[in-house]
């Protein structure tokens, strides 16, 4: 594992509901989940693609139900990615995926602030939370979740896009981005995960976009490459989930060397840990052993992270 000061930059709260959390808030709640048990529960963590983990993943969600299952649930990750290493957390929620079983979306934000604000003062982490709108919903739905988020934006620092990608384009979010800009909303979004590097191309064009989570298939296209590098527009790549997910067939073949010889911003991340097999430091171990990368590689990578973060340039020199 890496114990080296670094920067969480892609990590999705919900995809770090460990499987015993999850039977405890069921049981708390009265929710009853298809599983036997945490074994019968893991044994499910088999994905064959992105959709096949989402499904899997909105459905456990069924368990978070009070403010408090989201304040255990953030304090349970920072407390782990403390143990990392982590000093700095940029943190995405979903808010469709709890408004629509019934959720507020201010008892998922005020729970995970609760959190989030103490994460200084208790691990060691300071952190940021990103909204993300569910790219497989319409536009008007995300532009209501702006709407409902508009009394808790001083606990939010940016909006992401993220879910099922393929035939959903960042284009199609051009006026809920618009509208978020206009708020002092900072800007990032999946893309090029499973979608066409011209989905990359949508996101820094049409939203305006200071990051790419993801960013993987931009490799198809030199000239995007060209202007990734050119621009230095950091990439927040989860080499353990395109393995999971099956977007690389094994972590020796991820193209994260390439992509840091290519001359790219990159940053390593553990997108869903509870589900893809490890949290950041866990990640950073795994690309050091599988790809043979050097322990000056790996500050690289904690200099990238820090480098992309939405920290000013006091707050990221004091991190590290
Ligand atoms: N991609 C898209 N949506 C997601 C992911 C991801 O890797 N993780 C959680 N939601
Ligand atoms: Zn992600």
């Amino acid at each position: 594992m890496s114990l080296i000061p670094k920067a969480e930059l892609h990590l999705h709260i919900e995809g770090t509901l460990e499987p015993e959390l999850a039977f405890t808030l069921a049981e708390r709640n009265g929710v009853e989940l298809p599983y036997a048990g945490t074994e019968d529960l893991r044994r499910a963590y088999l994905f064959s693609d992105l959709q096949s983990f989402l499904d899997l993943y909105y459905g456990l969600m069924a368990v978070l139900h009070t403010a408090d299952d989201f304040t255990e649930l953030a304090d349970a990750y920072l407390a782990r990615a403390a143990a990392q290493g982590v000093r700095h957390a940029e943190i995405f929620f979903d808010p469709q995926a709890h408004t629509e079983r019934g959720v507020p979306v201010g008892t998922v934000v005020e729970g995970l602030a609760h959190a989030l604000d103490r994460a200084e003062e208790r691990h060691g982490v300071s952190t940021r939370l990103i909204m993300c709108f569910l790219r497989d919903r319409s536009a008007e739905s995300a532009m209501a979740t702006l709407e409902a988020a508009k009394p808790y934006l001083h606990h939010i620092t940016g909006v992401g896009l993220d879910s099922a990608e393929v035939g959903h384009p960042p284009s199609k979010f051009r006026e809920v981005y618009a509208a978020a800009e206009s708020l002092g909303l900072r800007k990032v979004a999946h893309a090029g995960e499973e979608g066409p590097p011209g989905y990359v191309r949508e996101a820094l064009d049409v939203l305006g976009v200071e990051r790419i989570d993801h960013g993987l298939r931009s490799m198809e296209d030199p000239e995007l490459v060209e202007r990734l590098v050119r621009e230095q527009v950091p990439l927040t790549l989860c080499p353990l989930s395109n393995v999971r997910l099956r977007a690389v067939d094994t972590l020796e073949e991820h193209p994260l060397r390439a992509m840091m010889g290519a001359g790219l911003l990159v940053t390593v991340n553990s997108d869903d840990p509870a589900y893809f097999g490890g949290y950041v430091g866990d990640t950073f171990h795994a690309v050091r052993e599988a790809l043979g990368l050097t322990q000056e590689q790996l500050r690289e990578l904690a200099r990238n992270s820090f480098r992309a973060a939405f920290l000013d340039q006091d707050e990221a020199r004091r991190e590290r």
